[in-house]
């Protein structure tokens, strides 16, 4: 099988899905999202520095580098497009985008019926004072933020109102969410193809309240009870992610809610936690899912062509 990994750049988590992919017999290219160059007319074809992707078996979607807006939809459009000419994409861009965006990911776990911290999510000032006024101790989020970044907790409204003005100041939606006391730990439970693969209990830095493992917190294998196995693979399948991180945060006083769930996640951490090969189980998805994909038609033919088709022409 030929899969391009698109990332922001060659790193870590690039090396383990090639490494996961050789080992398995695949062949593996790491190609950039600015190298991609899409042609039509007389002929039609989709590159990234010069590899056809419409040869490819599959595009495994890794990080989306940061970019102005018209680069990030550009980028998305173009993982959607390749998979209306039937190239499995993994994860699917409609999950990339329902995960990336918290309101959106807060609004499909809530109508699903998953606990989630009560929230507001607005444009304006006035309004996200309310939310604070209303909610009390919150934590206001970027709503495309991740790894801890830009998190502020507030419940004086006199701070509240500095940090919203600054907010308001770069256009930013407010996410305004209750912020659930807890003992200085949440879990990030790694679900892979609808099965919880491993989890880690993270524990922050100094008391932080923000328990990334990015912002220094300590990280140990976790064995999770069913429920919360539960709770975390109905997460992943809210927003079609085939895998993810669910960030589950229980509370001091016991219950549990989903925080996010991150469609485009590292597991640097969880593997160093845990030794499992994260890589090979989310490879092996892939290949379920080409498989898949080929038996089902229409696009794929059967499965030899599938797996037979090169991405060099
Ligand atoms: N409502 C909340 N109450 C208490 N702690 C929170 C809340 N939301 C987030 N946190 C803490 O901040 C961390 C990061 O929040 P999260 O929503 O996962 O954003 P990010 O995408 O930046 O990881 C969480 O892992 C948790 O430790
Ligand atoms: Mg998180």
């Amino acid at each position: 099988m030929q899969v391009a990994i698109l990332s922001a750049r060659t790193g870590w988590h690039t090396d383990e899905l090639c490494r996961a992919l050789a080992a398995r017999g695949h062949v593996a290219s790491v190609l950039p999202y600015e190298g991609l160059r899409s042609r039509f007319g007389a002929s039609t074809a989709m590159t990234s520095d010069g590899t056809p992707l419409l040869a490819a078996d599959a595009v495994l979607a890794r990080i989306i580098p940061n970019g102005s807006l018209e680069q990030i939809i550009y980028r998305v459009d173009a993982l959607h497009w390749l998979e209306d000419r039937g190239i499995t994409v993994m994860n699917t861009p409609r999950a990339i985008e329902r995960s990336v965006d918290k309101f959106y990911t807060t609004a499909l776990l809530q109508d699903a019926g998953l606990p989630t911290p009560d929230t507001i999510v607005c444009e304006r000032a006035d309004e996200a004072m309310a939310a604070v006024r209303e909610l009390g101790d919150v934590v206001i989020k970027p709503i495309f933020g991740s790894m801890g970044h830009g998190l502020v907790r507030v419940s004086d409204p006199e701070v509240a109102l500095r940090v919203v003005r600054a907010l308001e100041q770069t256009r930013a939606v407010f996410y305004v969410q209750r912020a659930i006391a807890h003992d200085g730990r949440d879990l990030r439970v790694f679900v892979v193809g609808g099965r919880v693969l491993g989890a880690i209990e993270r524990t922050s830095l100094d008391g932080d309240w923000r328990t990334n493992v990015s912002r220094g917190g300590a990280a140990r294998a976790f064995d999770v009870p069913p429920a919360w196995a539960d709770l975390a693979i109905r997460a992943a399948a809210v927003v079609g992610a085939d895998y993810a991180g669910v960030d589950l945060l229980p509370s001091s006083s016991g219950d549990i809610h989903v925080l996010e769930v991150n469609g485009i996640p590292g597991w640097q951490g969880l593997q160093r936690a845990t030794g499992l090969d994260v890589a090979g189980a989310i490879v092996e998805r892939l290949v379920a899912m080409v498989i898949g994909s080929a038996k089902a038609g229409p696009h794929g033919g059967n499965v030899e062509s599938a797996v037979g088709r090169s991405i060099v022409p």
